[in-house]
């Protein structure tokens, strides 16, 4: 089995590669990354010796390049992870959102059919549907929940998801869509909420929440991710749309808290700023229809994030690769394996 992960220099994208190695041995990964600033080539090193991973450095939106990779490699399934993901950049800026995430889509879903792949699956997110009220715990995102996205970031991936339901309606794509929730755990950008409140306190820096922090979000360990797409591609329907989270609704501010008393800070080091434009009230996923796969998200909020903040501790070199700038030097590399 040859799988293409997209992206995979990324967050989640890298963490699916680990899962991907560990558990299929005998399935071969390639990794095609652009690596934008939110890719880290060094996230990648333990496994960069491995006969069955290789990695190309190339762009979604880049045609020959996706072509040539597939002429070369003949995949049997690809996963885009591949994407624009920072909500507050898409605000500042949304054209690059609207390139990789929607036009980069659709080369890789033409790509797989001249290559006629198995399977195509789009990593998409929760924030398609926009959010929630606060006051109606148990209203939750269905898959027929309507398209509502708040920000360009979320348009730009509810219009990519738009497009991959138009092949596989009108080419007859094999493709699926995942939907999950909010991600934590090891290597995420430190610009995305739980790593940058950890690199602050540790920094014993103010951690500027926005708003009043009563923003709620249903909180997922990436690997309880990589499970369901893992089982999304093994059991899911073409064709169809899973939504994946895990029940885990914490506030802004709880999280936050969280993480000042596991690291033994004061709370006097928040600091309350100015609200996001259009800040999403409340995310929180009905996860049955992926359930009904038999897959389960089993970690824990507490565990989850206790074991996420001791691994930002004992990987400060990581962080702090980012926050110095280093890691755009080791992210030059342009060699195709
Ligand atoms: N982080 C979350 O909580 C979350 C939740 C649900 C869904 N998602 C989705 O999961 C996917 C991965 O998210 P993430 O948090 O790991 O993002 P990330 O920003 O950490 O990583 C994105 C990766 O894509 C690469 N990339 C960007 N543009 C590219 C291009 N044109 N060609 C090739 N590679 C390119 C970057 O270099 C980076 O390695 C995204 O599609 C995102 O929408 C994320």
């Amino acid at each position: 089995m040859k799988i293409l992960v997209t992206g995979g220099a990324g967050f989640i994208g890298s963490n699916y590669i680990f899962y991907m190695l560990d558990k299929y041995p005998n399935y071969k990964v390639v990794c095609l990354d652009a690596l934008t600033y939110a890719g880290n080539l060094s996230t990648l090193k333990s496994i960069m010796n491995y006969p069955n991973f290789s990695f190309c450095k190339g762009d979604i939106t880049d045609k020959r390049c996706v072509y040539e990779l597939f002429e070369k490699e003949k995949f049997d399934i690809v996963i885009n992870f591949a994407a624009e993901s920072h909500v507050d950049r898409s605000i500042e800026d949304s054209s690059i959102f609207i390139t990789t995430n929607i036009i980069g889509t659709q080369v890789l879903m033409d790509a797989c059919r001249s290559y006629e792949v198995k399977r195509f699956h789009q990593v998409s997110t929760d924030e398609v549907y926009g959010d929630l009220p606060l006051d109606r715990p148990n209203l939750l995102f269905t898959e027929h929940y309507p398209l509502k996205p708040s920000s360009p970031y979320a348009a730009s991936k509810a219009s990519a998801d738009l497009l991959v339901l138009s092949y596989c309606r009108t080419h007859k794509l094999p493709a699926t869509i995942s939907r999950c929730s909010n991600n934590y755990g090891p290597y995420q950008f430190p610009e995305k909420l739980i790593p940058f409140m950890i690199s602050k306190a540790l920094e014993d820096k103010k951690l500027p929440i926005y708003g009043d922090g009563m923003n709620v979000r249903d909180w997922i360990h990436v690997k309880d991710h990589c499970k369901a797409i893992d089982k999304i591609i093994k059991k899911g329907k073409v064709g169809e749309i899973y939504n994946v989270g895990s029940g885990n609704e914490r506030s802004n501010l709880e999280v936050v808290r969280f993480i000042l008393k596991q690291l033994n800070k004061p709370e006097s080091l928040i600091s309350y700023v100015n609200d996001r434009p259009g800040h999403d009230l409340r995310y929180a996923t009905d996860s049955s229809k992926v359930e009904s796969l038999g897959y389960k998200a089993h970690t824990s909020f507490e565990n989850g994030i206790k074991e996420t903040i001791d691994w930002y501790v004992e990987n400060d070199s990581w962080i702090e690769n980012i926050l110095s700038g280093k890691y755009k030097i080791s992210n030059i590399y342009n060699k195709t394996r």
